[in-house]
């Protein structure tokens, strides 16, 4: 089921999310409504924050389908990531250029609460770091260089 994006200017967005320790039917309805969300909304990744849920969850689909994180954790980032450009849900008028790594070696929960070690690259790991700083009340707005309006 959709639930309601969150947009800029809310305080919510500002908030640190909590690690999630029950694995729960509740955790698995919250996922699959984030995915729902995040499709309609034509998004590349959402958080649990951005529908008002302050857990360390986000799903994102970068080319290569669903993935879904759980208390994710970056454990060692290289290179620099060409793709410079992203924009937010949340901040659905601007788009900005900010700097990523090229790869992310991370560690993280399924919705199961199983621990999983992956690598990412290229707009994987961008929407990666972006998802996951959103969980420290980071936008990208915060970071980029360049801030534009689309028109
Ligand atoms: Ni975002």
């Amino acid at each position: 089921m959709e639930r309601k994006i969150i947009l800029e200017g809310d305080p919510v967005l500002r908030k640190i999310s909590k690690q999630v320790v029950t694995f729960d039917d509740r955790l698995h309805q919250l996922i699959d409504d984030m995915i729902d969300t995040m499709y309609k909304a034509d998004g590349a990744g959402l958080s649990a924050v951005q529908v008002g849920v302050l857990k360390r969850v986000f799903v994102i689909d970068a080319g290569n389908g669903i993935k879904e994180f759980v208390n994710p954790i970056i454990n060692k980032c290289a290179g620099v990531n060409k793709i410079k450009q992203e924009g937010c849900l949340s901040v659905p008028d601007k788009y900005g250029y900010v700097e990523r790594p090229e790869h992310v070696w991370v560690t993280y929960q399924d919705r199961f609460g199983a621990s999983h070690e992956d690598k990412l690259s290229g707009y994987e790991a961008k929407a990666f770091c972006h998802e996951n700083d959103h969980l420290d009340g980071i936008l990208f707005i915060d970071k980029a260089t360049r801030i534009k309006k689309y028109k």
